[in-house]
């Protein structure tokens, strides 16, 4: 496939106190990294969640680690097993950690050793809204977080659910590294627009890992 970014190389991107963008940073692993969510999926299939409120979540997501992430009526929880399998949650590829090692060290965060990720997929119009991730027991460890496919408006404000935002566009490679002062911070992503990638179709993927044990 001819790419006429393939020889452009990553950059990073200051976001906040502790928060990193780095550019690119996945792109020559992307397709690699698709066939493990793929892969992953065959497993533990994507489906819409109920948050605690009673509402059906437009991303579509499934886990792969040691712990998943999950919400349902009850709350949010990590949990070995996928409920809707019965099955332990596959392990995490050997690729994405090595991915998620290299990006964590290279904002700053050596010994990040994640033991969930969460995988949300993202069709037209939909979005995450404002949230926290504040379910993992150690907020020393940071987030990784990595974008494929379409590209999104990613949302990343403060300590506050009313602090300013910025918005940045998270395109197919980027890899947003956030812990330290901004752990906590506030973080979203605005309605996907229709659109066609040829690694991933409709759709953007996200990978998000976390230490949460
Ligand atoms: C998340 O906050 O869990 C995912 C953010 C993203 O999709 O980029
Ligand atoms: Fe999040």
């Amino acid at each position: 496939m001819l790419d006429l970014f393939a020889d452009e190389a990553p950059w990073e991107e200051p976001l906040a106190e502790g928060a990193i963008i780095l550019r690119r940073f996945a792109r020559e692993d992307a397709a690699a990294l698709m066939a493990g969510v793929h892969e992953v999926s065959q497993q533990a299939p994507f489906r819409h969640m109920v948050t605690p409120g009673g509402h059906t979540m437009s991303v579509a997501m499934t886990n792969c680690g040691a712990l998943g992430w999950s919400t349902n009526q009850n709350g949010y929880l990590y949990s070995p097993q996928d409920s809707l399998t019965g099955q332990r949650w596959p392990q995490i590829p050997s690729l994405f950690k090595d991915l998620c090692a290299r990006a964590s060290l290279a904002a700053g965060y050596a010994d990040f050793e994640p033991d969930a990720c969460l995988i949300n997929r993202y069709a037209a119009g939909t979005k995450l809204s404002l949230h926290q991730d504040k379910d993992e027991p150690n907020l020393r460890q940071p987030i990784v977080s990595v974008s494929l496919g379409l590209p999104a408006v990613f949302q990343f404000g403060g300590l506050q659910r009313s602090d300013s935002l910025q918005r940045v566009m998270l395109e197919h490679g980027d890899v947003v590294v956030w812990g330290g002062a901004s752990r906590l911070f506030y973080h979203g992503i605005l309605p996907l627009k229709p659109g066609f990638h040829p690694l991933t179709d409709q759709f953007r993927y996200n990978l998000t890992f976390r230490r949460a044990s």
